[in-house]
Order: structure tokens, then sequence, then C-alpha cells
């Protein structure tokens, strides 16, 4: 796919999701139809989100098969992006130091956490059954879908 096919993707998820996010205020319902829509339009094998509760990422809203529901901060790529609070981007799995196995078809992943007053509230997950499927393209417009949620997570 070429970038500027994917941008035209996001762009249309992008506003999709912000119509949704203006007609839905429970954050549930919200998290729901996002994954479905990046479901739809990327070639995921999962996609989905946890959020951070005690310390923990427990698993939200998803498209996928089944997969851990709680990921400790050490742990893992979500655990890493939480931990860092930064996007983390990994282009091959196999590589990655801690990695947890959701899917075994996965090739590559990214993760994306939303920020909120210093703290991670929620990220946002995607497996690709592609190796390095995933690039800065995707972390930016992962920011912008969960800045779309703002701090209503
Ligand atoms: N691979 C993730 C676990 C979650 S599933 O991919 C959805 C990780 O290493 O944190």
């Amino acid at each position: 796919m070429s970038v500027d096919d994917r941008n035209a993707i996001y762009l249309r998820a992008l506003g999709e999701i912000e119509q949704v996010v203006r007609d839905e205020p429970d954050a549930i319902a919200r998290q729901a139809v996002i994954a479905a829509i990046l479901f739809r339009e990327l070639n995921l094998i999962w996609v989905g989100f946890y959020r951070l509760e005690d310390n923990v990422l427990v698993l939200g809203p998803f498209q996928g098969p089944p997969v851990c529901t709680r990921i400790a901060l050490s742990a893992g790529v979500c655990g890493t992006a939480a931990r860092k609070q930064t996007p983390v981007i990994v282009p091959d799995v196999r590589q990655f130091p801690g990695y947890i196995q959701g899917s075994g078809a996965t090739q590559s992943e990214i993760t994306v956490p939303l920020v909120v007053e210093g703290g991670v509230r929620l990220i946002l997950d995607a497996d690709s059954g592609e190796i390095d499927y995933f690039s800065q393209i995707d972390a930016d417009f992962f920011d912008r879908i969960l800045s779309a949620l703002g701090e209503h997570v």
C-alpha cells in the first residue's frame, strides 16, 4: 500500500471516528466502533485498546482473536509504550525482547499511548500479519485518533 493510499484511508477513517465521538458519549461504545473501523480499513490481525488501571493494562474493546486480558507495565510492546509514554513500532515482533504473543500470525505491531495530564490512560495497539507493516504515518494517525477521544476515556 502506498503512503498516499494509507493517508487517504486514515483521513476517511478519522472523519468517521470524529463523527462517532461527536454522536456517542460512552467511552466503551466509542472504542468499540473505532476498533471496528480500523479493522475494516487496514489489513490487520488484531486491533484494540488497553486501559491503564492500577498500573496494569486491562483489555478493552477490540477486533480479532482473543488475547491476554492484562499486561504489566514491565512487559511486552504494550507495557513498553505505556511505561515510556511513547509510541512503539515493532517491524518484526520476533526481534522484540519480552514480546507477548497475541496471535501466532502476527509479524509486526504498533502501540500508541494516550497521555492525559502526565499519565497514560489508554493505549491503541495493532498487529499485522506482514513484516514491517507500520510506520510513523500509523503512529501519527493513531495519535490523532486517541486525541479525538479527549480526556473522556
Ligand atoms: N503483543 C502485545 C500483546 C498484546 S496483543 O498483541 C494484542 C505485547 O507484546 O504487548
